[in-house]
């Protein structure tokens, strides 16, 4: 009998497991996915086809970028430039799997147990998992994490095929395409956009709605619309997919916009319209647990209406992130321990790693307005910053946002150079209930780009140094 057992080894369901191992409870994962050996191929969306392969790409073509366009700008001058597409696959590929065979090590030094197949619970004691050979095993367990994560959206105007694909093809093309559609100016949209685009590809963003990022900070989305347009993205909003029809070497796609229908061909075509949460064919007929929208229905502990099944991670509410199902996993091992832990879902940080990158925590201008709270607004812009203009990366701002008499900080939004470390520092300061003075007094190392979220707080108070203050 386990104490514990996992259903799914993505971010939420291997950090769940080890968490769990560490707090004494024998523990089991069981992962479906399987490497071309035949072992259970641990990690999931994250480590996989997700987070990590996106921000290796994203790196390397930043640098081919650089090198093909800037670098002659510093007064370097590198010559006939040459892509090696493989090459910069095979590096993506190489980090996968050193992190992926890495849980290996972590399970097994943390003394989780591990089994390859597919977890159906078949009652609030039992896992059964059907092996890749389709032999089945029924687990006894005293308590179940879910955590099966989720996959992507497909759409019926535009279904997966040679040339339509959904993030995880667009992670492995052999070849870069000449045209590039993407249906979904979201964050895989942009990132994966930006990826092919840097690399050579025409890339067209077809996005449904009016807005540009709706979720972030009105600034945000008004500047880095502007600044992705610059890099190439023809991002067309308002545009819906009315069919595609796939070719040998090209996908044909009409869309409308603004009320004009328009035909365009792309070599390959990217579906990022959302993803959905995996919870098919996971919970047995006898298990009376609800699902809503394909999301499984907790309460703010992670756990479902049978005391001893919990899940985590994409499979329910909230942003489909790897550190919010990482926090939902240690949550929910200390819950099982007898812990009192809990996840402070007011503070979850958000990053686009575009190139500036886009990051935030906590609220913005128009969920203040909204929730009717007075705030006052400090912006800080990098063009003004010394270390951002030293570096070339002066497009941009940090703004905070904090209580108008308080003082406490809400929410900071920051387009520009290390976005997501900078909202990290901003996260952790509003972890201890920090106000905008308290960055104020607080001393900065020069030059650095944080040296804006510095200012920023100061501007909040009508005490910028480097900026001039409202009067
Ligand atoms: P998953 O990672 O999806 O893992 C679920 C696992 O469960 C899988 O391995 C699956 O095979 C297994 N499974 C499913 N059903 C069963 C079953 N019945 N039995 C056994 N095993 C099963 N998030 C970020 O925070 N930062 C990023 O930079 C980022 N970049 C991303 C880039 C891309 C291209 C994509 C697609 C996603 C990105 N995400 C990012 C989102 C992130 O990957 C997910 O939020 C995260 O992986 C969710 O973790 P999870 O453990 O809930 O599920
Ligand atoms: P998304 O929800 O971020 O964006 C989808 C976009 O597609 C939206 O703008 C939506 O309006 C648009 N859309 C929906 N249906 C459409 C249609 N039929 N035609 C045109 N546009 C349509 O989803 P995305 O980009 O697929 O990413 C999925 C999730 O993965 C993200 O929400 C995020 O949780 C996670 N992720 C996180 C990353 C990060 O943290 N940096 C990176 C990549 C993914």
């Amino acid at each position: 009998m386990f104490d514990v057992v996992v259903i799914g080894s993505g971010p939420a369901g291997y950090v769940a497991a080890i968490k769990a191992s560490q707090l004494g409870l024998k523990t089991l994962c069981i992962e479906e996915s399987v490497d071309n050996k035949g072992n259970a191929n641990f990690g999931g969306t994250c480590l996989n086809v997700g987070c990590i392969p996106s921000k290796a790409l994203l790196d390397s073509s930043h640098r081919y970028y650089e090198a093909n366009k800037k670098l002659s700008e510093h007064g370097i001058e590198i010559g006939e430039l040459k892509l090696d597409l493989s090459l910069m696959m095979k590096r993506k590929d190489d980090i996968v799997n050193k992190l992926t065979g890495g849980i290996n090590g972590l399970f097994s030094s943390n003394k989780v147990e591990s089994y390859s197949g597919r977890g159906k619970i078949i009652d609030a004691n039992t896992v059964e998992v059907v092996k890749a050979d389709g032999a089945v095993e029924k687990i006894e367990t005293k308590n179940i994490i879910i955590a099966t994560g989720s996959k992507p959206i497909e759409i019926p105007s535009a279904p997966f095929g040679k040339n339509i694909v959904d993030s995880t093809g667009a992670l492995g093309f052999t070849k870069v395409p000449e045209t590039l559609g993407v249906v979904g100016a979201g964050i895989i949209g942009l990132e994966l956009g930006s990826v092919w685009s840097r690399l050579g590809s025409k890339v067209t963003v077809i996005e449904a709605l009016d807005d540009f990022l709706p979720m972030a900070d009105k600034d945000i989305s008004k500047e880095s619309f502007k600044e992705f347009k610059k890099q190439g993205l023809d991002i067309k909003l308002s545009s819906t997919v009315i069919k595609c029809s796939e070719h040998k070497e090209y996908v044909s796609v009409s869309y409308e916009c603004q009320g004009e229908e328009i035909n365009k061909k792309f070599e390959k075509l990217i579906v990022a319209v959302g993803r959905y949460p995996n919870s098919s064919g996971v919970i047995g007929e006898k298990v009376n647990i609800s699902i809503n929208k394909g999301f499984i229905e907790v309460n703010e502990f992670c756990q479902t209406s049978v005391p001893n099944i919990w899940a985590v991670g994409d499979v329910v509410r909230g942003p489909m992130l790897a550190h919010k199902g990482s926090e939902e996993g240690i949550m929910v091992a200390e819950r099982i321990a007898e812990k009192q832990a809990q996840v402070n879902y007011d503070l979850v940080p958000s990053v686009i790693y575009s190139h500036p990158e886009i990051a935030w925590v906590g609220h913005n201008e128009d969920e203040l307005k909204l929730k009717k709270i007075d705030y006052k607004v400090g912006k800080f812009p990098f063009a003004a910053s010394g270390r951002a203009l030293a570096v070339d990366q002066s497009v941009g701002f940090v703004k905070v946002l904090s209580d108008k008499k308080t003082d406490t900080i809400l929410g900071v939004h920051v387009f520009g150079p290390a976005a997501a470390e900078i909202v990290q520092q901003a996260l952790i300061s509003m972890e201890f209930g920090a106000s905008s003075e308290d960055i104020s007094l607080t001393m900065f190392s020069h030059p650095t780009v944080s040296e804006a979220f510095h200012e920023a707080a100061l501007a909040a108070n009508n005490q910028a140094i480097h900026i001039g203050n409202k009067k």
